[in-house]
């Protein structure tokens, strides 16, 4: 990424003032509101990764819809507007807390029927490279459609039509391009140039031009009129298939018609009084994250007076990272395909044996190679309604852009998700993570994924939400902003700007961090003496969206400069379930 904006600039000023000590230890902020807290009823806020889709939750919930029905219309208008990862063509997870009660979405894509566990291997047994990352074979069966369809039919207070006809109308009266996104769609031009039909849509696309997508538009027209069926059946369905057929892609009008979402228990613990609600598998990131938080508690000692992002503070918690990377490729899969042992992965009993293990210096493994140097994209956005009911949404097509196949005559791209499978034990995905039997691949699985939507509750009520892309950085770059907030006294949008560091595991010793912002230079001295590699990241990772009540009660956002996001915080109806609405 390398528009380095003004923003930008800003969350360095951040970090700096961080670096130098400028925000307390251990003050008492958001993210640990006093007991009192109460979020003011008829004050609605949004987080989203940029202007038009934030503008949309908000009218959305100055209409009096729900914290739910401002997410469809908001993901549909993502699909529009923010290509890179908004999206027809992916998956996702929603994580929602409404009348009282939380409930956990799994709208990730699944392998398609024809799938088969060596699928991205040569004769020899090697992975060809590009094969589970670029054109049609590498994409999963889609579930967004199906996951916002499900999320309607279930807390839906807005006719569904009128939740998709913001998308529509940014698809057919078009927007005016961000400059960031007109250059991430240069860069992939450049990428894919030759192997997908990538620059025959995107071609024309300009900073500070109006973008109009007719034939998106009129997807989104079917999905408004027939709801799911607009997608997984007849005309979408049937270009979904031919493009797979030109492409030699395995998704099927059968895999299309058999998908479906999954309503799942989410993942629960507690932290510091509060009720973590959390992405449970086939996601890694509630599992991670509750490892994260128990042990930075079980080694409450050590952190002591340790400042933020000090080359002390990121030793521990590189240390914590390597042990939660080590569970995730051993023993994390689909809970459909393998059984995961969540409860014993987040014992605390467990996790305190974990944390005792955290040892002065970084211990030495075998290598595997490192990262991607590449530009990945996945979004996220949070919102939370005048009544209090709260989303936390996070959908991707995995890499920027996905697979780079853009339906022909439907007008979106579809993800090249099957990369999160392992596709061969020790093969290091896109983002450079390993597995094993637990996540290869097989007919109609879900792949493994770390994106780790979450809401924090206080006395039953929402008092955060929050959730990033950023690939396997999404759960260690959660728990650091939690901490930013909780331990540091940050404000959400401190939070979210200030420089963050990833360890996981392999390979051995290596942390990098945000590309935008550095580390202190008394920091990475302090890790290099220790004897880690620390190394600026070759790829921005995360665009943290969060809301966080404080402790007068207060809605505030934080909108990661990292990218085009917006917070927006304003007066909205109180929404109530409206019934017959649908
Ligand atoms: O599900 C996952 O974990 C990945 N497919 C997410 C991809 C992602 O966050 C890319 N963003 N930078």
């Amino acid at each position: 990424m390398k528009a380095f904006t003004r923003r930008a600039a800003l969350a360095l000023g951040a970090a700096l003032a961080i670096g130098l000590g400028l925000f307390p230890v251990d003050a008492r902020a958001v993210g640990t509101p006093a007991a009192s807290a109460t979020p003011r009823a008829g004050i609605a806020a949004v987080a989203a990764p940029d202007r038009p889709s934030a503008e949309v939750a908000r009218d959305v919930l100055r209409r009096g819809g729900n914290a739910v029905d401002a997410a469809i219309a908001t993901a549909f208008a993502l699909a529009v507007t923010y290509p890179e990862a908004g999206n027809l063509g992916g998956g996702g997870f929603l994580t929602l807390h409404i009348d009282g009660k939380q409930a956990f979405l799994d709208f990730r894509e699944t392998a398609p029927a024809a799938a088969t566990r060596d699928m991205y291997l040569d004769a020899a047994g090697k992975a060809v490279p590009d094969a589970s990352l670029v054109g049609a074979r590498a994409a999963g069966v889609p579930g967004t459609v199906a996951g916002l369809w499900a999320a309607h039919q279930r807390y839906g207070t807005v006719p569904w039509k009128a939740l998709l006809a913001p998308a529509i109308r940014l698809a057919r009266e078009g927007f005016v391009v961000d400059a960031q996104l007109a250059e991430r769609i240069r860069e992939q031009t450049a990428e894919l140039a030759g192997r997908t039909n990538f620059a025959a849509h995107f071609g024309g696309v300009a900073a500070g031009q109006r973008w109009r997508q007719p034939e998106l538009a009129r997807t989104l027209e079917r999905i408004a009129a027939q709801g799911s069926d607009g997608f997984y059946r007849g005309r979408t369905a049937d270009l979904i298939v031919a493009e797979m057929r030109r492409g030699g892609g395995l998704v099927s009008a059968a895999d299309l018609v058999g998908y479906q979402a999954a309503w799942r228990e989410p993942l629960r613990f507690t932290w510091r009084g509060q009720e973590v609600v959390t992405a449970p598998p086939p996601s890694s990131g509630g599992i991670a994250l509750a490892q994260l938080l128990g042990m930075r508690e079980a080694l409450a000692p050590a952190f002591t007076g340790l400042a933020h992002n000090s080359a002390g503070y990121v030793h521990l918690l590189a240390e914590m990272m390597k042990r939660v990377f080590a569970d995730r490729a051993e023993y994390l899969g689909d809970p459909d395909f393998v059984s995961v042992p969540t409860t014993k992965l987040t014992d605390p009993a467990y996790i305190a044996r974990r944390a005792a293990e955290v040892r002065a210096l970084p211990s030495t493994l075998t290598t595997v190679r490192p990262g991607l140097e590449d530009s990945p994209q996945t979004t996220h956005f949070s919102i939370i309604d005048g009544a209090g009911g709260a989303v936390a949404l996070t959908y991707t097509l995995n890499g920027g852009f996905g697979n780079g196949v853009v339906v022909t005559g439907a007008g979106f791209l579809l993800n090249n998700e099957m990369d999160d499978f392992s596709t061969r034990p020790g093969q290091p995905n896109l983002y450079g993570v390993v597995g094993g039997r637990a996540n290869e691949i097989a007919p109609g699985k879900r792949m493994l994924s770390s994106m780790t939507p979450t809401l924090l509750l206080r006395d039953g009520r929402v008092v955060v939400s929050l959730g990033t892309p950023g690939g396997s950085t999404i759960f260690t770059g959660v728990f650091q902003t939690l901490l930013n907030m909780a331990d540091f006294g940050m404000d959400p949008q401190a939070a979210v700007a200030a420089s963050r560091m990833h360890h996981q595991l392999l390979p051995p010793d290596r942390i990098v961090y945000s590309q935008c912002c550095a580390l202190a230079p008394e920091t990475l001295a302090g890790l290099q003496a220790l004897g880690y590699k620390v190394e600026r990241s070759g790829w921005e990772f995360g665009d943290m969206m969060v809301i966080a009540v404080d402790a007068a009660g207060r809605l505030q956002t934080g909108a990661d400069p990292r990218g085009r996001g917006v917070g927006l915080v304003f007066e909205a109806m109180p929404s109530g379930r409206r019934s017959g609405a649908r």
